[in-house]
């Protein structure tokens, strides 16, 4: 390759990336700046959870691959870059067999993100929530460590267990 040739074709190349960069800029949520995964719904399963009336919903907690192997190998403080996930649905009766249950809409995604230093202030955790893909105002962000913080401290500030 000629030197001009491999000049254009670096710079093509930086080109592409950073389209390809900007591309994957996410919203993010305000205080924490914790982005929506782009993979999360292909992430494995920790448990399932439920809320009765008046929410009714459906919801699974998954996590990354950080996550899972601190689940595993019971690690705690979970290590930094942990990102825990829990979707949400509406919970609907099936139109098939009544009794079961399945998901309706999707209501919220919300997302914990472990960097020890960055979230020093809020036990590790970064904390988002979002509606379609769009993350919820400051004040619903100001609620999250207050509720995880009173209840789970002494579990590094998760409330889910593996399922068994
Ligand atoms: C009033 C209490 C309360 C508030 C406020 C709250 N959570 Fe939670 N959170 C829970 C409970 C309880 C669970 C366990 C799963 C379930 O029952 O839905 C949970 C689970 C989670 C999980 C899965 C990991 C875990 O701890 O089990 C994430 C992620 C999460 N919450 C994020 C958030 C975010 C983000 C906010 C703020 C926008 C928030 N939570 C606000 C009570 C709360």
């Amino acid at each position: 390759m000629n030197r001009t040739l491999a000049l254009a074709s670096t710079a093509l190349a930086l080109t592409v990336f950073a389209a390809h960069g900007s591309e994957e800029r996410r919203p993010a949520a305000p205080i924490y700046g914790v982005e929506l995964p782009a993979d999360y719904q292909d992430w494995p399963l920790i448990a399932p959870a439920q809320e009765a009336a008046p929410l009714n919903e459906l919801r699974v907690v998954v996590g990354n691959a950080v996550a899972m192997r601190a689940y595993r190998d019971g690690v705690r403080p979970f290590p930094d870059g942990t990102v825990l996930v829990k979707r949400a649905w509406k919970h609907v009766p099936s139109p098939d067999f009544a009794p079961a249950s399945i998901p309706g809409d999707a209501t919220t995604v919300q997302v914990m993100v472990k960097d020890a230093k960055r979230y020093a202030a809020t036990g590790g955790w970064g904390y988002g929530r979002f509606v379609e893909g769009q993350p919820v105002d400051e004040a619903q962000h100001r609620t999250c460590h207050a509720c995880h913080s009173a209840r789970v401290k002494d579990r590094d500030y998760v409330f889910t267990h593996l399922a068994p």
